[in-house]
């Protein structure tokens, strides 16, 4: 049985590697891609969007691009990390469709609504869009079967000392989600981390004897580059894909439950998640919290996912056959 999920992303070069995940396990049934400013502006962050879809061979899925900058405050973008592309490194194509022509939370819902099974939210840049969704649209709670989402940290932060990018660069839709009461999960740096894009990796990449192992290969190498320059870290940590794994195999996340707040007014902390692992502040556990990383079983998922893709060039179809942009007409 294929699991119904919605990918919300950043593209951003894990972004990348998570919408390959995704779209290349059968585990799971992508219904359509949005976009969200983050990494890169919204245009470029959907440009790449598409293009990764396009490099995959996945022809049928519904693009949509969503908010171009946080609830509050103004968008800062992750160019040193990510270049100025969002995707800089590998000679890409450009886009092969057009994203389309409805906002991304107007596709969610659709999307959602449309779904025989309750979907589960992938969200991979800060969570504006999921947050919008649910504001405006609380009635597609009920079909909402999770929120798992790459962000936070139960240690320090990467973007501040205490506060990850996707949480620091919206805080108030953090909140919205984390609030919402539906089911979350929590993939933070302190398990992300773990998972390195080491050069033994890179060389499995380029192993595989593909095009798209290649610019996997050529991704990382550019994204090695600028942790080693920012962060002084060897290899880069790749976070997104690890949220995708997580909704394929379970168990190659280790979660605890716990309370998860998102610091809003803290001067030198907003944006920080402060998750209560000892249970002192009283709050509902409501968050499970990823702890833990089955590395090896990760890696082993995602370049499965890269060789059965390389191996089928020809566009896939992920669903009822139609044409990238062409989304559920809209319901009442
Ligand atoms: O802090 C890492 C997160 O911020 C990842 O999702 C990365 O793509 C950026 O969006
Ligand atoms: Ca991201």
């Amino acid at each position: 049985m294929t699991h119904p999920v919605l990918i919300d992303c950043d593209p951003g070069h894990d972004d990348a590697l998570a919408l390959l995940l995704a779209v290349g396990d059968p585990r799971l049934r992508v219904l359509g891609v949005t976009t969200v400013a983050g990494n890169q502006t919204l245009d470029k962050t959907t440009r790449n969007a598409l293009r990764i879809l396009g490099l995959a061979g996945v022809a049928d899925l519904p693009v949509a691009a969503g908010c171009d900058r946080p609830l509050v405050g103004d968008l800062r973008v992750a160019g040193d990390i990510h270049g100025a592309s969002g995707l800089d490194g590998p000679d890409l194509d450009g886009p092969v469709a057009e994203p389309a022509d409805v906002h991304a939370v107007e596709l969610m819902r659709r999307l959602i609504v449309g779904s025989a099974e309750p979907v589960t939210l992938v969200a991979l840049g800060p969570l504006t869009n999921v947050a919008l969704l649910l504001r405006q649209h609380p009635e597609v709670a009920p079909r909402v079967h999770r929120v798992v989402f790459m962000g936070g940290s139960t240690e320090r932060g990467n973007t501040t000392p205490y506060g990850e990018f996707n949480i620091v660069t919206d805080p108030e839709a953090a909140d919205v989600v984390l609030r919402s009461g539906l089911p979350t999960t929590m993939i933070g740096l302190n398990v992300t981390h773990q998972a390195r894009a080491t050069a033994e990796i890179i060389a499995e990449f380029r192993g595989l004897g593909t095009r798209l192992g290649a610019v996997c290969a050529e991704l990382m190498t550019f994204f090695a580059s600028s942790y080693l320059r920012v962060f002084g870290f060897p290899d880069p940590p790749v976070h997104d894909p690890i949220a995708v794994a997580a909704v394929i195999d379970a168990s190659i996340v280790r979660t605890v439950a716990a309370p998860v707040a998102v610091e809003l007014a803290g001067t030198h902390t907003r944006g920080a998640t402060v998750v209560d692992l000892h249970g002192r502040t009283g709050g509902a556990a409501d968050t499970d919290v990823a702890v833990g990383l089955d590395v090896d079983a990760f890696w082993r998922l995602l370049m499965a996912a890269v060789r059965r893709l390389g191996a089928t060039p020809a566009a896939r179809t992920s669903g009822p056959a139609r044409s990238v942009g062409t989304v559920p007409p809209g319901t009442a």
